[in-house]
């Protein structure tokens, strides 16, 4: 029917579009033009006509509604919602039920920020959209192998993972994977127990970057996004946070994707970082700046405020000593009644007073010595922060007396950090993402990505959001910029990545962080020869600790490596027939009519030959599932049973 009305001009637009207003107003008016058009083709006057006594007659109302039915053309909201992903084939976003897997192209490597220039290097990728009904065991949890504890000493066998007395494991973990599986996995021992989750995606930049136009590309990238922010979101902390990096490409549709999955109520801000100060100028507005969100996953977050480096100095609350500010800003009245245990005296030694300024003072009443209680603060009677027990322990030391103005004394906080609000842009050289890439390059002594974070830009996100030991989590990790800087700054971490570089990249990273134990010549003693470069000077980084690196136990994921690394349409084949024998395909895959087939596989591109192949093995069995450890086809070895027991608790 599209092609039929567009052949006349006046129902196209200038982007040759058809024009449904147009059309029926045309067929309102009975236009002559437009009835010729349709009688032309036998189906559509069949469909739209009656013949009455050898006329035919049009069937105005249901030509009308028929063209106006959602289904036969999309007027431009719906194109649009199309095209963003939110609603696709009819369905919005958050009612779909599907999963996308991508596996990026062996050779190519995402990268943070990715310029244009490197988008010429074409990436391929695989991806898949399974529909609820081909998931069954896709995101049970699957076996892990390969385990390793690399310490400053070298890599140590490991034989149990640490845990804590709530039975949370307390182990920086790396794990190579495809990250949606993965976290599926970890769901098992780290729901509600991450803080922090950072995110560094691939950012969708190319029109081909998932191998379909543009419109496919858009919903397949919110999918895929969508199936690993839910699944985030259940890991994360009540007071956790999650902070997602990306540029324009992508922002205003995460930014709507984010609101779906995290709420609206829990946003916090998108935050500008300004990485390319000079910009990159193709002829339109020189772009500068990548964008994070900020969301957490209820409102009773908490995020830090920066703290500068010289992080304690004398403070004096000029308002008044404990003033509750927090308490007032929502709206509890407190007075003596609710809170009396915060109404009580200090004394103060008038006569030692040290060379801050500072007062002696104590809780007990001594000869001479001046009586405080907390001040009135417009109109307001205020309490003490603290009470008793903790003000008693922190006597002199954190709090003390101090001479007001007016010449009367009051209790105040001696040190305080200094701190100055996280905002919204950020534009200091420190997170330009140069300096990413020249960190790498100091390393590993040669350009590796094109533009990894800045280690200063995750130091500031983890700075304003976690405190020590709390765990993070990374599940895009690339070289591991997270991961190194949250071990300097000795906070549990996980890392997932799926490209083979996790190995001599990502885990090398980590161990130039931790150092190695040296014994220099003439030395008595052996010591850690670590990282010294990125933020390890700002945070005092001495070397140390460890970390276990695993990955996720491949199955068809072997069929799928083979099938992306084939350079001929011959080696496509003899993996096919190794499938055949050896992997798990799709249900509804004849293998015989599809050996019958083989003539016109082999007259495919071999792209689309590596995609069929891809299509026919079975997803549920890219890695091997938990519940069949014992199964012997899949040939897990001791070690690793005992090492899955350990991580999975059973
Ligand atoms: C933009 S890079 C992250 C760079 C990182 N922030 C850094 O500083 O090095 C994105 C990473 O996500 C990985 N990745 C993409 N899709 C993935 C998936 N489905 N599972 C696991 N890793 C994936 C890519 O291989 C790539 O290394």
């Amino acid at each position: 029917m599209h092609k039929i009305l567009k052949r006349d001009s006046r129902f196209i637009d200038q982007e040759g579009d058809l024009l449904k207003s147009e059309v029926i107003d045309k067929a309102w008016k009975s236009d002559r033009k437009l009835i010729e058009l349709l009688l032309e083709d036998e189906k559509v006057k069949a469909k739209f006509f009656a013949e009455i006594k050898g006329h035919w007659v049009f069937n105005i109302h249901t030509f009308i509604d028929y063209i106006q039915d959602k289904n036969f053309l999309n007027d431009s909201y719906t194109k649009y919602k199309n095209k963003v992903g939110l609603n696709i084939a009819g369905k919005f976003l958050k009612e779909r039920e599907e999963v996308a897997l991508v596996w990026p192209f062996k050779d190519c490597i995402l990268e943070g920020g990715m310029t244009r220039e490197d988008e010429k290097r074409k990436e391929i990728f695989f991806n898949e959209i399974l529909a609820q009904d081909e998931i069954d065991r896709l995101l049970d949890p699957k076996v892990l192998t390969n385990w390793k504890r690399y310490t400053s000493n070298g890599i140590k066998e490991i034989k149990n993972l640490k845990r804590d007395e709530q039975g949370t494991i307390r182990e920086n973990l790396i794990i190579k994977g495809n990250n949606l599986l993965t976290l599926h996995s970890l769901k098992t021992q780290f729901q509600g127990k991450i803080k922090l989750i950072y995110i560094d995606p691939p950012y969708n930049t190319g029109n081909d970057s998932f191998g379909y136009n543009d419109n496919f590309n858009h919903s397949t990238w919110l999918t895929f996004m969508k199936n690993r922010l839910e699944v985030a979101r259940e890991l994360l902390r009540d007071d956790g946070v999650i902070f997602v990096q990306c540029d324009d490409n992508e922002q205003a549709y995460l930014k709507v994707l984010m609101d779906e999955v995290f709420c609206r109520e829990n946003f916090i801000e998108v935050i500008t970082v300004v990485n390319n100060p000079r910009g990159r100028d193709y002829g339109g507005i020189a772009n500068m700046h990548e964008l994070i969100c900020v969301y957490s996953k209820s409102i009773n977050y908490q995020l830090y405020r920066i703290v500068d480096e010289n992080k304690k100095f004398p403070y004096y609350d000029k308002i008044s000593g404990f003033e509750i500010r927090e308490l007032r800003n929502r709206n509890i009245k407190f007075n003596l009644n609710n809170r009396p245990n915060l109404f009580y005296q200090f004394y103060l030694n008038p006569d030692n007073q040290d060379k801050n300024g500072f007062f002696e003072i104590s809780l007990d009443y001594k000869e001479g010595w001046n009586e405080i209680y907390p001040v009135k603060s417009q109109g307001i009677q205020t309490v003490w922060r603290w009470g008793k027990d903790k003000s008693k322990s922190n006597l002199n030391v954190n709090i003390c007396g101090k001479k007001t103005k007016n010449k009367s004394y009051q209790i105040v906080e001696k040190y305080r950090e200094k701190s100055r609000m996280a905002r919204s842009v950020w534009w200091d050289k420190e997170v330009n993402s140069e300096r990413g890439t020249l960190h790498l390059k100091k390393i590993f002594g040669e350009k590796i990505f094109a533009h990894p974070k800045p280690e200063e830009t995750l130091k500031r996100i983890i700075e304003i959001s976690t405190k020590e030991n709390d765990i993070i989590l990374d599940f895009f990790v690339g070289s591991g910029t997270t991961c190194a800087v949250a071990h300097k700054m000795k906070r549990q971490y996980i890392g997932i990545e799926q490209m083979d570089y996790v190995e001599n990249i990502t885990v090398e990273r980590l161990k130039k962080v931790i150092g190695r134990k040296i014994k220099k010549e003439g030395s008595l003693f052996a010591e850690i020869e670590y990282d010294r470069s990125g933020i390890s000077k700002a945070v005092n980084w001495q070397g140390g600790g460890d970390f276990v690196y695993c990955e996720l136990k491949k199955y068809n994921e072997e069929f799928i490596e083979q099938i992306q690394e084939a350079k001929t349409t011959a080696e496509l084949l003899k993996t096919w027939e190794e499938m055949k024998d050896k992997s798990f395909l799709n249900w509804n895959v004849d293998i015989k009519r599809q050996d019958e087939a083989m003539e016109e596989f082999k007259e495919l591109a071999i792209a689309k030959q590596k995609k069929v192949l891809v299509m026919l093995l079975n997803k549920n069995q890219i890695y091997v599932n938990l519940s069949e450890i014992d199964d012997e086809d899949f040939q897990v070895n001791e070690e690793d049973k005992k090492m899955n027991r350990e991580f999975y608790n059973f």
